[in-house]
């Protein structure tokens, strides 16, 4: 989504904010612009697609000497409100004076727009921001600072806003406003640097402060203030980031999403680092709240609610089969944009479990807020990303250790929040009368794990071939049953995301209460089946699809017994502990989706429309 890259320096920072920008595309975007203050002048340039078209813009510009600035702000626009145009490209001006780029959505932008026209700003552009802009000169004209005016302004906004601000006027300086859309401040030697994501900064420093709900920051090269949403100067804590700092490349690999499907072996690994040994759970792995450890909490635990949108919902879902048939909690799974809007129980001694790669999530961050103020007993979020809001916004938090995720399209993430829904799993089970034999099980098919999904990977190749069959195709019905359902989702979901084919996921059980009138031999059918105590219930859904000319492609243990024919292609997965199976079971699908996107020719790691990190609702 929106991407925010901002630099105050004594050097030319535009390929500094290029930069930024290049390691924000994985986000999603469709226009990027830069705004770059050189003495008193202000240059804007602004370009619909890549970044690329941004930089050779920027290129062109070089003979009317408007492509330097040693003040600047840079942004990647996913269209909210207004097309996909130069004129809705941030940044936004007013007056020839102020430039100003924006992530998130001011709510009330219509009535301010018409006060603002009112008062003589003339609107360019469809988008909410160029109210930011306006409204800020308008509070400028009546006197003070700009610090006090996008204090004013920010007070008149509402909705979910990260926003930069510059003026052409004091060109030593750059104030921004923190809520609800993440904003973090890069600390460099002599220059200061800001960004919605640490990513955008990390080849010119590892040091970060990340800004607070209502905080409102004013950046010069060598000094940092940040003002509270009461009104107070703060200081904030200093984070030294440890990301990788070559995470945005692609190692060889044709694509991220490629590359971070083969890196599951080993981020599966190091999310289980320390964390699992062969006598079992490590205790403290889940922290510990003020004067509560987690392990207390979990004792407590009477009921567990899960949020979280996209993949990470399917990831949740996976968990209440796991922590209702092993751990012998009840568990509830919702996509936190509906959980935010509706008025729900909650039961006595119930943890809210917040799942989120990225931990920026708008909804999600949402449903955690409203979670908190309803009586929930404690938060716990399984997230990948260090000090992002939704970590620093639960009581407890768990981090998967996939690394940076470039690929729009989660893969690593989703497997290693698998990975520690399954540790939870034996946490709660605990102390719920977990049998040791089942919590045996569990944790040495953890131990075994990363092996096992090098083994699966080796079904590359088939898949590939395979892929050929799916390349005409407009639609397509993933099966599965028990904890298997939500992995057939999460494959469905990895085929229309970036394959762009319509793609449906159905409990194999709901079969003939409707998707049954859709099979032909136009339709493929993708069944996982591995060999578990519903493979016979499976197998007559199987004999349902053949009766009516259906393609099936079945990933299946071998004992499961399944064989090529006319109307069957069989993959046969490695065999695998029960436990793990919906991780193992993820790769082919994983794989089958990345091989048709690239028959299909779309654009596998930014597929059209889609955004990274959905921080907006
Ligand atoms: C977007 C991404 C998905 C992701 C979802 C939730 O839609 O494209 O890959 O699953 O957001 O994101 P989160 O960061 O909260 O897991």
């Amino acid at each position: 989504m929106c991407g925010i890259v901002g630099a105050v320096a004594e050097r030319n920072v535009v390929n500094i904010l290029l930069e930024g920008l290049k390691r924000l595309e994985y986000r999603g975007y469709d226009s990027a612009g830069v705004a770059l203050v050189n003495g008193n002048e202000l240059s804007i340039i602004r370009r619909t697609g890549k970044v690329s078209a941004l930089a050779e813009a920027v290129e062109q510009s070089k003979s009317t000497g408007l492509d330097k600035g040693t003040t600047g702000i840079a942004h990647t626009r996913w269209a909210t409100h207004g097309g996909v145009t130069e004129a809705n490209a941030h940044p936004h001006a007013s007056q020839d004076r102020f430039a100003v780029v924006h992530n998130g959505i001011i709510e009330n932008h219509k009535p301010l727009r018409a006060a603002l026209t009112e008062k003589g700003f003339n609107f360019v552009s469809d988008t909410d921001t160029e109210v930011i802009a306006h409204s800020i000169a308008s509070y400028m004209q009546d006197g003070g600072d700009l610090f006090n005016a996008v204090q004013q302004a920010a007070a008149s906004f509402e909705g979910a806003y990260g926003t930069v601000v510059l003026d052409k006027t004091t060109p030593d300086k750059l104030v921004v406003a923190r809520s609800g859309s993440p904003l973090v401040i890069g600390l460099g030697i002599g220059e200061n640097f800001l960004a919605s994501d640490q990513m955008a900064l990390l080849p010119v420093t590892r040091r970060f402060i990340f800004l607070e709900e209502g905080d409102v920051a004013q950046i010069t090269r060598t000094s940092v203030e940040i003002v509270d949403a009461n009104g107070e100067k703060v200081e904030r804590e200093i984070i030294e980031s440890n990301v990788e700092h070559d995470a945005g490349d692609k190692g060889g690999y044709r694509h991220y999403m490629l590359k971070e499907i083969y890196e599951q072996p080993h981020v599966l690994r190091n999310a289980l680092k320390g964390r699992i040994t062969s006598d079992g759970l490590v205790d403290g792995i889940f922290g510990a709240n003020n004067a509560k450890s987690a392990d207390e909490i979990f004792s407590q635990t009477q009921y567990v609610k899960i949020i979280a949108c996209g993949t990470s919902y399917h990831a949740g879902v996976t968990a209440k089969y796991w922590l209702e048939q092993y751990a012998g909690v009840q568990c509830d799974v919702e996509i936190a944009s509906e959980f935010r809007y509706r008025k729900s129980f909650v039961p006595k001694n119930s943890l809210l479990v917040t799942i989120s790669q990225s931990g920026e999530t708008a909804d999600t961050l949402a449903a955690l807020k409203l979670a908190k103020e309803s009586g929930y007993m404690s938060s716990l979020s399984i997230c990948n990303v260090d000090g992002s809001s939704l970590v620093r916004e639960s009581a407890l938090s768990f981090l998967t250790r996939a690394g940076a995720e470039i690929g729009v399209a989660s893969t690593k993430a989703f497997t290693t929040q698998l990975a520690a829904l399954l540790m939870l799993t034996l946490a709660i089970g605990k102390h719920n009368g977990m049998s040791a034999e089942t919590a045996d099980d569990i944790v040495s098919a953890l131990i075994s794990l990363p092996a096992k999904l090098e083994e699966t990977l080796g079904l590359a190749d088939e898949i590939d071939e395979l892929a050929e069959e799916f390349s005409d195709k407009h639609h397509s019905l993933f099966l599965g049953r028990g904890d298997q359902y939500p992995i057939a989702m999460e494959g469905a979901l990895k085929l229309k995301e970036i394959s762009y084919i319509h793609a449906e996921a159905y409990a194999s059980g709901e079969l003939k209460h409707g998707p049954l009138a859709l099979i032909d031999a136009d339709m493929p059918v993708i069944v996982v089946a591995p060999n578990n105590e519903l493979l016979e219930k499976l197998k007559s859904n199987v004999e349902e699809v053949r009766a009516r000319g259906g393609l099936m492609y079945v990933f299946a243990d071998k004992d499961a017994h399944f064989e090529d024919d006319d109307t069957m292609r069989v993959v046969n997965v490695p065999h695998c502990m029960e436990s793990v199976a919906p991780i193992v079971y993820t790769i082919p699908l994983q794989l089958l989706s990345y091989y048709v996107a690239l028959i299909k020719g779309t654009d596998v790691d930014q597929p059209r429309n889609l955004a990274k990190s959905v921080t907006v609702e």
